[in-house]
């Protein structure tokens, strides 16, 4: 089950914001776990070298980083010219690179809503458009195409009342579900499934380090307690819930499922604490 050997996997945001398991990490790491050879990018050295710790440790040596702005074309272009370079093929591509900045209409300036756009949503459009190539050319040689994940967030879909406002990341992350979608259909008959991972709230790095700032919340802890209450299974979940879902949908197992989303968030969108309380 869920074996990846053979495979070449490129990851775009494959480090974490800090130290600790970010979902792009942990996704690297599973991958190569279950035997991928994986090439990561990501726009901070510091965060592929945390990454390659990471691979060390566990002795995985199927792995090269490269410092790349996945908003950068040219650059995305290098990148998986390399990865070709060295590993000869790329069989999963996964869309990681991500995050939100505050802020409604007004407040938002245009700048920082242009950022938005292109961390979200650009970075994942140009990660299919150099690889997506590569992956059509396989199918033709050899009848195995790839298979592409993209991390979506349920910021997309779900505004709660007093909550945090963010209407960038709810935007290009919505964008980013339907360009999924789009891309799926379009590749359908080439040999590429395109699918979307829904992530909730997580207990990332980025919670302690970027969250508590922005929210103005005293502590991480108070701010994971807060956000734990929200989530109808009772907990946030962490890189790892991500990872395992990156991996099923890129691998042979996920064959016959294409355009779609699988959203891994606790029960977040379908309902509330409170409503299964009350039950
Ligand atoms: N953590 C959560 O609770 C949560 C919830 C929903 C969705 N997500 C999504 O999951 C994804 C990853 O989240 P995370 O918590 O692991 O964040 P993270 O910030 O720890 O990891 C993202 C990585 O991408 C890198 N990066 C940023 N801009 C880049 C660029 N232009 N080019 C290349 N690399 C770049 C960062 O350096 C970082 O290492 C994002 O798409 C995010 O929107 C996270």
């Amino acid at each position: 089950m869920l074996d990846l050997t053979g495979k070449v996997a490129f990851v775009a945001g494959a480090g974490s914001v800090a130290d600790g398991w970010g979902n792009g990490r942990a996704t690297a790491v599973l991958l190569a776990r279950q035997g991928a050879r994986v090439f990561g990018t990501d726009s901070s050295e510091e965060a592929l070298a945390g990454t390659s710790a990471m691979m060390n440790a566990e002795g995985l040596e199927n792995w090269l980083g490269r410092r790349t702005d996945m908003t950068a074309s040219e650059e995305v272009r290098e990148a998986v010219d390399d990865c070709i370079r060295h590993f000869g093929r790329i069989d999963i591509l996964v869309n990681n690179v991500g995050g939100s900045a505050p802020g409604d209409p007004v407040s938002l300036s245009e700048e920082d809503w242009d950022k938005q756009i292109d961390r979200n949503l650009k970075t994942a459009f140009l990660g299919c458009k150099h690889v997506l190539p590569h992956m059509e050319r396989q199918f033709q040689a050899d009848g195995k195409g790839g298979a592409i994940v993209n991390i979506s967030s349920i910021a997309s879909m779900s505004y709660q009342v007093g909550g945090r406002v963010h209407v960038g990341y709810a935007a290009s992350k919505a964008g980013l579900e339907s360009f999924s979608r789009a891309t799926a259909i379009a590749y359908v008959r080439r040999g590429v499934r395109v699918n979307t991972v829904v992530v909730g709230m997580m207990d990332t790095p980025l919670v302690s380090h970027r969250l508590t700032k922005q929210l103005g919340v005293g502590s991480a802890e108070e701010l994971v307690a807060k956000r734990n209450a929200l989530v109808p299974i009772g907990r946030m979940g962490n890189a790892w819930d991500v990872a395992n879902a990156v991996v099923f949908l890129a691998s042979d197992e996920a064959a016959y499922i294409t355009a779609t989303q699988l959203v891994v968030d606790g029960g977040v969108t379908a309902g509330r604490p409170g409503a299964i309380e009350n039950n």
